[in-house]
Parts: structure tokens; sequence; C-alpha cells
């Protein structure tokens, strides 16, 4: 791994009206995607999106959208919808009369899940057929999408896809344990990590997370015609540098599952770029989305970008700095009455700088596997902070979850154009210069 962070803004990029920015993965009103999406019609790109799918009941056969449900998300999108499911993963997939992933998972009950097995030949079954299908969608997708491509247009394919958790409702209460447990409740993620259900668990992240990315790239390799300019970006998530004490330090959330797939994910595009394919993972702050807001505490990290953009806007002077107030009285404006973003970025920062979070700082070791100590530490301190804001509807957090993912699209179709390397991390200091540079 080679610590590659993007620390200046990239030149203008060579995109055009007329060039397509593809989606792969489905587009959510507050999703990361929605910032490369919008820079892109800004751009006056041509939009292409598509669908996971859709299975009626909690197991029904995957199905295309129907076109009431393809009407909406072509509207959301503002594009045309490639209407190929892709869901990725196998936790649904039944070979040959054999049980399901989420079959087998109906024996998970209460604690049992330290000595649960699992028949492993018909998970390497599942496994293989959740693979193969994806394949066969993802090259039904890439041949609808080479009639939607004009000759002499440009092409970015933007992938979106994470997930992956085996749909059982066993795990749930897990979760729970995992992601919000204080006390007895506590679960420390390590030792579901090392389990059978575990390494079924990181399997299924592998295929959504990662895999996806490795297949789309084969997926669409007849669209990588001489002559035209073809970009792969994926978001991608390997810990982040904020302000702490005053320093720009990189730390992380933790526990982040997700994180082994991630840097396979990285692995993935390493092996694009070799073979001579642009693609670049773009390692990205901790913000709220659909799939990131179970995680309580993941935006306890992103507080002290107000501060990060604090100090680009008196380095820029002049409209950065007028940038920079806007961006904070957009967010003073969300306080509770009598609350200051000081107060709240205060009590953020000593949660960050404080001793039991040193051992999560190695960036080399990531990730790290969750203890009682630091959640003990994390949960009341998110819960704290999230009191300044007057709304739980509308917080500090969800506004600058929107300024990052805005920044962050800017950032990521700016640099794709000419790509340095195949995985970069966007940290708060350039987020922040990004955030105030018209
Ligand atoms: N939210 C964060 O803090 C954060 C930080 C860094 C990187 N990211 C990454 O950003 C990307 C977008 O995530 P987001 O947080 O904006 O949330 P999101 O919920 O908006 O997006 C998740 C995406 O994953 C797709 N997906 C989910 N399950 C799938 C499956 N089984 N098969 C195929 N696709 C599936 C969805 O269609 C959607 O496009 C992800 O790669 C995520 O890991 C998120």
């Amino acid at each position: 791994m080679r610590y590659d962070p993007l620390r200046d803004l990239p030149a203008s990029p060579g995109w055009k009206a007329g060039d397509v920015l593809v989606v792969f993965g489905e587009l959510f009103g507050r999703g990361y995607a929605n910032g490369i999406v919008d820079e892109a019609r800004r751009a006056g790109m041509t939009l292409v999106g598509a669908t996971v799918g859709r299975r009626d009941g909690s197991d029904g056969a995957l199905r295309p959208l129907t076109p009431e449900e393809l009407a909406a998300a072509e509207a959301n999108l503002g594009g045309r919808i490639v209407n190929v499911p892709l869901e990725a993963g196998f936790d649904l997939e039944a070979v040959e009369g054999g049980p399901s992933p989420a079959e087998q998972l109906k024996r998970l009950k209460g604690d049992n899940w330290r000595e649960l097995t699992f028949d492993q030949a018909a998970l390497s079954r599942s496994r293989t057929a959740g693979a193969a299908r994806f394949e066969r969608n993802a090259a039904a997708f890439a041949a609808e999408l080479a009639g939607l491509v004009p000759p002499g247009a440009n092409l970015l394919i933007v992938h979106t896809m994470a997930g992956g958790v085996p749909r059982a409702r066993a795990l749930l209460p897990l979760m729970t344990r995992l992601f919000r447990g204080t006390g007895e409740k506590h679960l420390a993620s390590g030792e579901v990590w090392n389990t059978e259900l575990g390494r079924l668990w990181a399997s299924s992240f592998e295929e959504v997370t990662a895999r996806t990315f490795q297949r789309l790239v084969a997926a669409t390799a007849p669209l990588r015609t001489p002559g035209r300019t073809v970009r792969y970006v994926a978001y991608g998530y390997h810990g982040c540098e904020v302000l702490i004490g005053g320093r720009l330090t990189w730390q992380s959330y933790t526990p982040y599952l997700q994180g082994w797939a991630k840097k396979q994910l990285e692995l993935y595009a390493e092996e694009a770029w070799t073979a001579g394919v642009r693609a670049t993972v773009f390692n990205s702050p901790e913000i709220w989305t659909n799939s990131s807001s179970l995680f309580s505490g993941v935006e306890l990290s992103l507080y002290p970008l107000l501060t990060s953009i604090r100090e680009a806007g008196r380095a820029g002077g002049g409209t950065a700095q007028a940038a920079a107030d806007e961006a904070w009285a957009r967010c003073a404006a969300l306080l509770k009455p009598g609350a200051t973003l000081e107060a709240m970025l205060a009590r953020a920062d000593r949660f960050l700088s404080d001793p039991v979070l040193a051992p999560f700082r190695g960036l080399e070791a990531w990730p790290h596997h969750s203890t009682r100590e630091e959640m003990e530490l994390m949960l009341p301190a998110s819960e704290e902070v999230l009191g300044f804001s007057a709304d739980a509807k509308n917080t500090v957090a969800g506004e600058l979850s929107r300024t990052v993912f805005g920044a962050v699209g800017r950032l990521m179709l700016a640099e794709s154009w000419a790509p340095a390397s195949p995985v970069r991390w966007l940290n708060h200091d350039v987020i922040a210069k990004r955030v105030v540079t018209a």
C-alpha cells in the first residue's frame, strides 16, 4: 500500500458536454454519488444509471425494475437507467436444491454464532453462482451501455457499490451489539470476525464491495475503444486525515468491517492500472448516508472539517473567506438555542484526542477491531455532539455530509481526467480547499 493523499486541487478536467457519466450502483438521496452526478450535470455530461433490481418479498427472484419504478429512478437521476438487475452477492443464491446462505443462517440463534458451522460446499456453490449471475448481468449492462455512448464521446464510470451484510433476521441483534453495544451488551468485532459466520460475512462484503469493481472493468472492456477516453473511479474508505488538537491526523472509524473488502478494492484498481486501464479508488471521508447511518459515531470525525474550512478560508482570503463564513453560518443555523459551534467542536475534539484511541491510529495495521473501552467512549460522545443540533432530522452532521459529498464529487470528476495513481486519499485539507475555492 502506498499512502497517496491528494493535497492540491486538480486542474479543470477535459470532460465536455456530451461525454457520458455512468453511475454503477443506485443513487440514493444523500449518497456519495450525488456529488459527482451534480458536477457532471454542470459540465453538460449525459447521465446513465444502473439498478440493483428488486426482489418481491424477502427472497423473491431478482427482477428488473417495473415501468413505474424505472420512470421514478430515471426522474431521480435525470438520465437513462439501464434496466438490468445488478445486485451482487450470493446470500440468497440456492444451487441445485441446496440451502442458500440465508437459509443456512436460519440456524443462527442467540449466542450460537460462536460455534455455528456451515455447509461449506453449499456456500462455495452459492458464491460461484452469485458471481456468474453478476458477470452475466454486468455483460448485459455493458452491451446496452455501448448503444448509449455516442461515437466520439468519452466515458467516466463511477462505481458506488458497497454492502453485502447477509440478509438474515438473526444477524440484526448481533449488529446492534457490534455497533451500539456497551457494558455487557458490547460485542468486540474481532470475536465475530474470527468465526465461520465472520468469514461468510467477509466473503459477502468482498463480492459486493470489491469484486463488483473488478468485474465492471472486465465487462466494459469492449467500450475502451481507441480514441475514446475511458476512466473508472470508485469510492473507497481507508481512514481519513482530520484536524485533531489542531494537527492534521490520520484516524479511522472502528469497527469498519468492510475494511478488508475495501483493501481488496484498492488492489483491483492497482491491477487494472497495471494492465493500462485508468481506474482510481478515492478513499473518502466519513459521512452520513443511507449506508453509514447505522454506524453510530462515524460522524464524529466529520466535525473538525469546520476548522479545516475556516483555516482554508483564512489562507485564501476574499471569496474563500466568505465561502468559509457561509459554511459556518449554515451549520450555526442548525444549533439549539444557546449552543455554539466552538463548544461542539471542542467536545468532538475531546473524543478524537482521547488516549484510548491511540492504538487505533496505525494506518499500516488498518482495519482495527473494536474494544469495549473505545465503544464506550465513542457512543456517548456521538450522542452528546448530536445533541448540539436543534433538530435530530436536520443536523450539523447532515449538513457537513452534503458539503463533503459535493466537494468529493468535484475533486473526483476533475482528477479522473488525468489521474496520477490508482489509490488516492481525499482528506479534510483538500476537501476544505475545494469548499472555499470558487
Ligand atoms: N458513507 C461513508 O462514510 C463513506 C465513506 C467512504 C466511502 N464510502 C463509499 O461510498 C460508496 C457509496 O456509499 P454511500 O455511503 O454513499 O451510500 P449509498 O447507500 O448511497 O450507496 C451504496 C451503494 O451500494 C449499492 N449496493 C448496496 N448493496 C448492493 C448489492 N448487494 N449489490 C450491488 N450494489 C449494492 C447501492 O445500490 C448504492 O449504489 C460506497 O462504496 C461506500 O463504501 C462511504
